[in-house]
């Protein structure tokens, strides 16, 4: 590897639809990530493309009555245009049914089998359609697939395998030796207790039940298993076997960045198949979290998915770039409310980014004809911000090098509002007024120089905005470490006033026109109807601890009575029969059932809540029930009254 050199990956996408936010967050992290390692001088590369063969994306092209190839074909064309409307600044493209590609597999299947590393045998066992994978009964979970829970089929079938096993013990040192390989940390001990340290099975790596697959050479009832094709897609993207001093000069990666569903394939599968190859492992495999849309798993079928295009479309990919980034922590599951993106617009961009940029041009504008003048008179408080601008730069690269890009945006943008309190406390309007130009000039040149500095730390994710600042500050962009200095800025230099950065948004009216293209979207792509719905913010509550929950006493509870309340016109009073004792519970849930229905039910109720009188009756505990309507929870019909639930 050339010594300078950084390999970068995304996973290689599914063509069997289009990109949605969650995949989109891996490209725009590699995007992201690619730009500053480049800025910071490594001769960065990214590779990103499509992973095109298996058996569910023949069924997809089936169920769109295309050909395979060409359904691929439309697919893979319409991810290189989202890519390019994203500025993803990718440098090859990848798709697994490039010839160069499967040759290339066919070669290393070859290769592998010749070595002893693959034989034939009989898979039985169960297969996940989605995942691609076998999996013995043991290893499902409640008769599911381990990995993305959907229903498995059994089979039994001729296959070749990949000695996995043998690898076990090799492993386990890697992770033992390597801690940084796999990152988030606590993904290590996933991938050592649940596989790992229980001994690894051979791999099926061949389906011979389609055939939409790369030939395994010796056998051509065979294709070769799509994992193998996919993850090889790294090696060949790079030109491994046809420009070996392109690949020796990019390989080993720096990091794949993957999501973290398909760990194990990365951390297990692929280390132990480069091991078998004698090809150097990747330095860091790092696995991000799951993006939920409206606090939902998005999902094809129910058409809750959020598309990238609108987004982009709407509110340009600045924006986009920096609410992925912002927003979510790398590493841990996220929640994406078009709601909150509104509202990071709104805070981060317009009032702080964009006004002090306004601000601070006007007023050089105003007081100095544009002109920035250093000025003769300092400060204590100039000190405070021309420390904090310098330590901005270590902060934030030390957090990007550790891949906490929330944190170092965090922390950019505390430079941010600190150079707006600046102006605040130093209220240049007043020296302005009192013709106070020695101070003024000190104060001007100090915030543009601070914008200089966020401008130029700017530049990974929002290269567009670093640019923009740039020309109205009238300075050249000087590249990235030209953050690490305060006072670059040449006294002379005009600025020239130009549009907002950003304009507010009125989140409402956007709510709706964001959610009008998308469900279009929708609609086309899926042929699902989404109905128009204002979008709710579910307050999503804070996570507890098992401890919290058991402190609950919840049982089993039979309606014995139910009479309408003297004093309320909504509220009923029950008693029911938790085990131990009758209590009275009072509930406002009468408008939603007649009593006759509701009597000798068996419902939730939660025993130990601190009574209260409700309109002068003393109501023992609470019923559950869910939603609006107030189902309440009666699936536990068979169950004797006082049966705790836990
Ligand atoms: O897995 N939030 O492809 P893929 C965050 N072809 N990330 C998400 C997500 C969500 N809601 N949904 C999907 C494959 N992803 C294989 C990869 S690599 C040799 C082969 C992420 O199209 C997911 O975790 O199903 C994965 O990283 C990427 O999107 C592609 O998923
Ligand atoms: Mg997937």
């Amino acid at each position: 590897m050339d010594k300078n050199a950084y390999y970068i990956t995304t996973p290689i996408y599914y063509p069997n639809s289009n990109l949605h936010i969650g995949n989109v967050y891996t490209s725009v992290i590699a995007d992201v990530l690619k730009r500053y390692k480049a800025l910071r001088g490594f001769d960065a590369y990214l590779t990103t493309g499509t992973d095109e063969h298996g058996q569910k994306i023949m069924n997809a092209a089936l169920s769109h009555g295309s050909k395979p190839q060409e359904f691929v074909d439309r697919i893979a064309g319409e991810t290189k245009v989202l890519l390019k409307k994203l500025d993803i600044d990718y440098d090859s493209f990848i798709r697994s049914t490039d010839p160069k590609h499967e040759e290339n597999v066919k070669n290393i299947f070859q290769y592998l089998y010749d070595k002893g590393d693959i034989y034939k045998g009989h898979y039985d066992g169960y297969y996940c359609e989605s995942c691609e994978s076998y999996f013995t009964e043991s290893q499902l979970d409640d008769g599911n697939c381990p990995d993305c829970g959907r229903g498995v089929n059994h089979r039994k079938e001729e296959s070749y395998f990949f000695r996995l096993s043998n690898y076990t013990d090799k492993l386990k040192e890697l992770f033992k030796d390597h801690p940084e390989f796999l990152e988030p940390k606590f993904r290590q001990n996933e991938m050592l207790n649940n596989f790992i340290d229980k001994g690894l099975e051979d791999l099926s790596v061949s389906r011979n039940t389609f055939d939409w697959g790369v030939d395994v050479p010796f056998d051509n009832e065979h294709v070769v298993y799509v994992w193998i094709d996919a993850l090889s897609c790294y090696l060949t993207a790079i030109g491994y076997g046809y420009d070996m001093e392109k690949f020796n000069k990019y390989w080993p990666a720096g990091v794949h960045l993957i999501g973290k569903d398909i760990v194990r394939f990365h951390t297990i599968i692929w280390p132990a198949l480069l091991m078998a190859l004698d090809i150097p492992l990747p330095k860091k495999v790092f696995a991000h979290g799951w993006i939920l849309f409206d606090n939902d798993k998005m999902s094809k079928s129910k058409g809750n998915i959020m598309y990238p295009e609108p987004l982009v479309e709407l509110y340009g990919t600045d924006s986009l770039k920096y609410f992925l980034l912002r927003e979510f922590n790398f590493g841990a599951d996220g929640n994406f409310l078009s709601k909150k993106f509104m509202d990071r617009y709104n805070s981060d961009l317009v009032n702080d980014l964009g006004n002090l940029l306004s601000r601070t041009v006007s007023m050089i504008s105003k007081y100095n004809d544009g002109i920035i003048k250093k000025g003769l008179e300092e400060d204590e408080i100039d000190g405070e911000l021309i420390a904090l601008a310098e330590k901005t730069y270590e902060d934030f690269t030390k957090l990007m090098d550790e891949f906490k890009f929330n944190e170092a945006l965090e922390c950019l943008w505390n430079l941010v509002r600190r150079s707006n309190k600046y102006v605040d406390q130093t209220e240049p309007w007043i020296l302005g007024r009192e013709e106070n130009y020695d101070r003024l000039n000190t104060v001007l040149y100090n915030l543009a120089e601070s914008l200089r500095i966020i401008a130029q730390m700017l530049g990974p994710v929002m290269r567009n905005t670093t640019e923009e600042i740039l020309r109205q500050l009238g300075v050249e962009n000087q590249g990235f470490e030209s953050a690490h200095k305060f006072g670059l800025i040449k006294e002379g230099t005009k600025v020239s006033k130009g549009e907002n950065l950003f304009n507010r948004l009125d989140t409402e009216k956007e709510l709706e026109k964001l959610h009008a293209l998308n469900n279009e979207l929708v609609e086309k792509r899926l042929g699902v109807k989404k109905e128009e719905e204002k979008e709710e913010e579910i307050q999503s509550k804070p996570q507890i601890k098992i401890d919290d929950f058991d402190k609950l006493d919840l049982v089993v509870g039979k309606i014995l009575e139910v009479n309408d309340h003297p004093d309320a016109d909504r509220l009923l009073v029950f008693k029911v029969d938790i085990g131990s004792e009758t209590r009275t519970i009072v509930s406002s849930i009468k408008e939603f059932y007649k009593k006759e229905e509701l009597l000798g039910k068996n419902i939730a109720v939660i025993k130990n809540l601190k009574p209260v009188k409700m309109r002068g009756i003393l109501s023992e505990g609470m019923l559950l029930a869910a939603g609006d309507d107030a189902v309440l929870l009666t699936t536990i019909k068979d169950c004797k009254p006082g049966t705790v639930i836990s």
